[in-house]
């Protein structure tokens, strides 16, 4: 019998959307000495805080639809994200101003898990799945979240 290859052809497209925020932050132990604070976190644990120009990518999945080609409606997913993640976030002080990163380090990896959580739900509203949340702080540095 010949090897008959079943591949999946459900034509699931992935589509980005990028963003950009600018907010200030400190890495900081509360339950460590400030010399290990200094040690471990350098620059990032200055106590008068420093900010970042982060670039978001929010990455969603699903099944072009029919009539309109489109996976979502970009805008209307642009607008959700705005509302949701970057009026939040945009010129604050992530550590004091923005309610759900209180009690939580402002590390890059740590805010793609907070992110996702932010716009998980909302995202499932337009038609189509939260993929991946990628946020660069730098243009060196970047982390990646798939929910699991
Ligand atoms: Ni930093």
């Amino acid at each position: 019998m010949p090897y008959i290859c079943m591949r999946n052809t459900s034509n699931m497209v992935y589509i980005t959307r990028k963003e950009h925020f600018n907010a200030a932050h400190k890495l900081w132990n509360e339950q460590w000495s400030q010399e290990k604070n200094f040690e471990i976190f350098g620059k990032c644990a200055n106590p008068n805080w420093h900010g970042h120009n982060y670039t978001l990518l929010v990455t969603v999945k699903g099944l072009p639809n029919q009539e309109t080609g489109f996976v979502v409606d970009l805008k209307a997913l642009s607008k959700l994200i705005k509302e949701a993640v970057i009026d939040p976030l945009d010129h604050k002080n992530m550590n004091l101003d923005v309610a759900f990163m209180t009690g939580k380090m402002a590390s890059t990896e740590i805010l793609t898990v907070e992110i996702w959580k932010q716009l998980k739900h909302p995202i499932d509203a337009l038609g189509c799945k939260l993929h991946s949340i990628k946020l660069y702080e730098t243009d060196n540095n970047s982390a990646e979240f798939f929910g699991d």
